[in-house]
């Protein structure tokens, strides 16, 4: 039997997205900050910076990307920037934008590359700000004390968690009931049957899951 990890998810919908990104254009507009352009961090930030383009009335929307949490929840490793911004950005009011700063490593990288091609202005902000993060964002909606950390699961996430996390609730051979209530006890969240199954058929098609009768482990 091999280890049985356990940590608290947190399942995010799109009205809290919209109400968070709502409330970031509150604090930004509050503060006589006027982005000419936005950056979205890729890929969570995309969602919140094309809201917020709407809400500020942005036309420039651009992206850089960089790589750290490989698979859900596995803060190991450096955070690197794999995609730089190649437009220019003198003279512009940049605010670069994240879906949440948790070590706060994406944002300090991604603010650095940035703030070296030489912008008018440069702010950062973040739907979600965990209080141990050593990135303090210019603006965030909503404060997470650390001993309330989460992974939070943010919608346009969604699969692609569940895709990771469900063979975690494979450390010993286990029927889908069972595997939506070891979901349940290890990640203190419900997901419906039908979503188990949908994860399992995808993981089974990659390789990564196989099913003998009823019984479903990891490949
Ligand atoms: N990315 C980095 N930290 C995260 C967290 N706690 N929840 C969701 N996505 C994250």
């Amino acid at each position: 039997m091999t280890e049985k990890e356990c940590f608290r998810c947190k399942l995010v919908t799109y009205d809290e997205i919209v109400e968070w990104t709502t409330d970031l254009a509150k604090k930004i507009r509050a503060c006589n900050c006027k982005p000419t352009v936005i950056v979205g961090l890729t890929r969570g930030g995309w969602v919140p910076a094309r809201l917020l383009c709407d809400l500020l009335g942005v036309k420039k929307l651009y992206a850089v990307k960089t790589e750290h949490w490989g698979v859900t929840a596995n803060p190991n490793g450096k955070a690197l920037l794999t995609q730089e911004l190649n437009v220019d950005i003198e003279k512009e009011e940049v605010l670069l934008v994240d879906d949440i700063t948790d070590t706060g490593e994406s944002m300090s990288i991604a603010k650095a590359h940035l703030q070296d091609m030489g912008p008018e202005v440069l702010k950062c902000a973040a739907l979600l700000h965990i209080t141990h993060s050593k990135f303090l964002p210019d603006f965030y909606s909503v404060e997470v004390p650390e001993d309330n950390w989460a992974w939070f699961i943010f919608p346009w996430n969604r699969n692609e968690d569940l895709r990771t996390l469900i063979p975690k609730t494979l450390y010993e051979e286990k029927g889908v009931a069972d595997i939506q209530k070891a979901f349940r006890e290890q990640f203190q969240m419900n997901i419906p049957l039908e979503d188990v199954n949908i994860t399992l058929g995808d993981l089974e098609a990659a390789g990564k899951v196989k099913r003998s009768g009823e019984k479903w482990t990891r490949a």
